[in-house]
């Protein structure tokens, strides 16, 4: 069936792929046709004949933040656009352009070798750079979106490359507009803009406490290493036991829900959050429904953050999305509130 075989800026194409080992939950799926995308003008041809065959798509940049079916019919574009650049500077800002394939801590890694100082917070987080800013990722007190000039894409809808400026990206708390618009953009490259006037974020207590009095000062490479040692301590490496990071986002809830909590829960973990609302510790509610370290099957929560599910080698999708659901419905009849599952159910 294939037309373009392997010629020159033509995706190639590998029937019957199994996934198992590019999605950081280890779930066995098979995609019916992978097309591996090494430069963004092999988009415009590909997705010219999946349109003609009416043929579904979906893309999968690391993997890390999916839950896989055991079989994905149709074609996956397995995104694999690399090579970073640094496009721009002047006395306020650096521009970066990156390709979508590129590896998101190897990104942070090299801009701190090149003294461009700024995603160190965001340290150690899986997937690709073309991911990030589809559910905004953010840690410590920090989100990407903020850091982001404008994205090109391919927009199936149009049959065009669009670029979007930052406005247009709309994005919030784990969420744009690429996640608003599934199936329509396929980020090929981000222009990042980062100030030079940098100044350590260490709002987040966590990351603060690693800092003694006698390092009040540190530097964008010590955050880094601190970054990289909590997160090892609270998160399992995907190498070594199967997981997408915080299964559930932190439930956003109005001022009085929150009060109405604390009164029931003194030890309600919240914070503030940007509009004005309170943002719960979604762990530590699953925590507190007695979840922590359960394994159900093949699958279970992991034992050092309730918020993070995870497979001990055999779990399907089916067993993952199960368990979830009795999370959902015992964090719902204790404290009233809904959790929303994170990682994209394809
Ligand atoms: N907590 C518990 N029990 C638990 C887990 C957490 O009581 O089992 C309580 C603790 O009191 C803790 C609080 O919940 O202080 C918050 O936990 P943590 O600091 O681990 O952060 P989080 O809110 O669970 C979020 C992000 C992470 C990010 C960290 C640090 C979301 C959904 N998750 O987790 O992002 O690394 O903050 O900024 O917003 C990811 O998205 O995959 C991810 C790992």
């Amino acid at each position: 069936m294939n037309s373009a075989k392997n010629a020159p800026n033509q995706a190639k194409l590998t029937p019957n792929l199994g996934l198992k080992h590019r999605n950081s939950f280890g779930l066995d799926s098979t995609a019916e046709l992978a097309y591996e995308i090494t430069s963004a003008d092999q988009l415009p041809a590909l997705m010219k004949e999946l349109g003609d065959k009416k043929l579904a798509w979906r893309t999968l940049g690391g993997g890390s933040n999916v839950i896989l079916p055991e079989s994905l019919p149709g074609a996956t574009l397995l995104i694999n656009i690399l090579g970073q650049d640094l496009v721009k500077s002047d006395d306020a800002n650096s521009w970066l352009e990156v390709g979508a394939g590129v590896n998101w801590h190897e990104l942070v890694a090299w801009t701190l070798e090149h003294n461009i100082p700024g995603f160190e917070n965001l340290a150690l987080i899986p997937g690709t750079v073309g991911a990030a800013p589809i559910q905004n990722i953010g840690a410590y007190g920090v989100e990407i979106g903020e850091y982001i000039d404008s994205i090109e894409a391919f927009d199936s809808a149009a049959h065009a490359f669009v670029t979007l400026p930052q406005e247009a990206c709309q994005f919030s708390y784990r969420d744009s507009y690429f996640k608003q618009n599934p199936n329509r953009l396929i980020v090929t490259k981000v222009v990042f803009k980062i100030p030079k006037a940098w100044q350590a974020r260490l709002q987040y207590a966590d990351l603060a406490k690693q800092f003694s009095e006698s390092n009040l000062n540190p530097s964008a490479k010590q955050i880094f290493d601190a970054v990289c040692a909590i997160r090892s301590k609270k998160l399992p490496d995907p190498k070594v036991i199967g997981n997408a990071g915080s299964f559930f986002q932190n439930p956003i809830v109005n001022t009085e829900q929150c009060e109405q909590l604390s009164k029931q829960f003194p030890n309600l973990v919240s914070y503030p959050d940007d509009n004005g609302k309170r943002k719960l510790a979604a762990g530590w509610l699953i925590d507190q429904c007695g979840f922590k370290g359960k394994r159900v099957g093949p699958v279970g929560v992991y034992e050092n953050q309730a918020l993070v599910l995870v497979n001990h080698g055999s779990g399907t999708s089916t067993d993952i999305l199960n368990l979830a659901k009795s999370i959902q419905e015992a964090v719902l009849g204790k404290f009233g509130v809904e959790l929303e599952i994170e990682p994209n159910i394809f």
